[in-house]
């Protein structure tokens, strides 16, 4: 059975910015690096408009949990990005982060598929597992 994800879109020329509220691991990189794109006490919270589609691109790709991604009307970056493998990388006093396409497989046998980056609770402290939610910023965790 498939799991229904709360997904949102922020458009601006035919650019969109995907945001996965599930996904976020509250890093805050996104708020640091373009303050003037993301003002979490507002609504909506992310304009794009207050960037270039370059700024945009440089800071997704740094979201370190997938929560933000994009896609765009260019082919070739979408082929691109479907043709990279699968890596993964253990986050000191983090999570797992996952770069790639993954299908997974809960408990429950509820399936998700994901792409982008992924961060998987490594603590055991994520109340949004196998997620991670930023928890293991709160427990003595290394
Ligand atoms: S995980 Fe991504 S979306 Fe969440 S706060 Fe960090 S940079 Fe922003
Ligand atoms: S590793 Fe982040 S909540 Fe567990």
């Amino acid at each position: 059975m498939e799991r229904k994800e709360i997904v949102k879109y922020y458009e601006k020329d035919g650019f969109r910015v995907i945001w996965k509220p599930a996904k976020c691991i509250h890093s805050e990189i996104c708020v640091k690096t373009l303050p003037k794109v993301y003002l979490p006490d507002e609504k909506p919270w992310i304009r794009p408009e207050a960037a270039s589609v370059q700024d945009l691109k440089d800071q997704i790709n740094r979201c370190p949990s997938g929560a933000l991604s994009y896609d765009t009307k260019e082919p070739e970056k979408m082929e691109d990005a479907q043709s990279a493998g699968t890596e993964i990388q253990v986050l000191p006093g983090g999570p797992l982060l996952v770069k790639g396409k993954i299908k997974l497989t809960a408990t429950d046998g509820k399936i998700q598929e994901t792409e982008g980056n992924t961060a998987l609770c490594r603590c055991g402290g994520s109340k949004n597992k196998p997620f991670c939610d930023g928890s293991h910023k709160t427990l003595d965790f290394e």
